[in-house]
């Protein structure tokens, strides 16, 4: 599946450049997230200064990716809209000698990155999204990034690096997890590490596969976070998937196919992940990247310690 790729295992750039593109499934419906999501894509939402899908571009980028493939639906182009270039908005800001702000919006992504989008045309599922792309991603390894969850804590894009470093290293995908309580393991896909424990920064065998795990049954304690390496050869395991939880094609079953026929491993990820289809998750994404940024001023800084420091017990008695 690597074959080609693994004469390059000297040099990590030319193992980087083995994984050009990425997949970003971005076609669901955000209903976790209404009503904000009724007229904005949910990858849309600020988190501080960004929309959500930019900072998974930029991790992706800074992993070594050069195409980016946006899967997207009826409805959702203002997704694309925002890589794409503005000559009209560009031109306001350059009258208006507007530079630093020129450069952001121009420089959205960097020049030898380009974003694609492709069109799920109904919601049969993850699975479904990301065989939409087989003939953009064409029989290369590729990287998956769900834009729901974003990576902190950590140097940008350090895990999906690791990842497809390791995929050349060792010829085979990669599939990245944390370690999640057992409470919780239900609402994830979950790998079979046949009882090998690992610490963050880890990578083992994965010897099978589980979406959503019924309580109780889940086969480890390591959930999969939303970054992927996986061999084209995940496309014929996605043809013939037949749907799964929710009745949708989960790529979680077509991967559990694909090890059947190549070899999967787990990485214990090194970032934090923040899941952004929550409220919740969107909020702590937005303070995080906030007082990260350095760009709060004193008081703003100030302002925020104390409403977190506040007593709200006695708010909501
Ligand atoms: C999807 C995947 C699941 C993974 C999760 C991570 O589930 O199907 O395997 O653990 O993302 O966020 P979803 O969150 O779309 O239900």
């Amino acid at each position: 599946m690597f074959a080609d790729t693994n004469k390059n295992t000297g040099a990590s750039d030319s193992m980087i450049r083995a994984v050009k593109k990425a997949v970003i499934p971005a076609a669901g419906w955000g209903t976790g997230l209404l009503p904000l999501t009724k007229a904005v894509p949910k990858e849309l939402l600020p988190v501080f200064r960004k929309p959500v899908i930019q900072y998974v571009v930029e991790e992706a980028v800074a992993a070594g990716i050069e195409e980016i493939i946006i899967v997207t639906r009826r409805g959702k182009h203002t997704l694309v809209d925002h890589f794409d270039r503005d000559a009209e908005l560009e031109a306001l800001l350059q009258g208006r000698d507007q530079q630093a702000l020129l450069n952001q919006v121009k420089h959205i992504v960097p020049a030898h990155v380009s974003v694609l989008a492709v069109r799920q045309r109904s919601p049969m599922g993850l699975g479904d999204a990301v065989l939409c792309c087989e003939s953009v991603v064409g029989d290369q390894p590729f990287a998956i990034l769900l834009p729901d969850v974003l990576m902190q804590g950590a140097r940008p894009g350090e895990d999906l690096r690791h990842m497809i470093n390791r995929s050349v290293e060792a010829s085979s995908g990669q599939v990245l997890v944390q370690a999640v309580p057992e409470d919780r393991l239900h609402r994830y896909g979950v790998v079979n590490t046949a009882g090998v424990d690992m610490e963050p920064g880890g990578v083992t065998t994965i010897t099978g596969l589980i979406e959503k795990p019924a309580p109780g049954q889940a086969p480890s304690r390591f959930a999969i976070c939303g970054r992927y390496v996986l061999p084209a050869g995940i496309f014929d395991a996605l043809r013939t998937a037949q749907p799964g939880v929710h009745g949708e094609v989960q790529l979680t079953d077509a991967m559990a196919t694909l090890l059947e026929r190549q070899p999967l491993e787990a990485c214990h990820a090194l970032a934090d992940t923040v899941d952004c289809g929550t409220f919740e998750g969107l909020l702590l994404a937005g303070v995080f990247s906030a007082l990260e940024s350095g760009t709060l001023s004193a008081a703003g800084t100030r302002a925020l310690h104390e409403l977190i420091s506040r007593d709200w017990r006695s708010h909501a008695d």
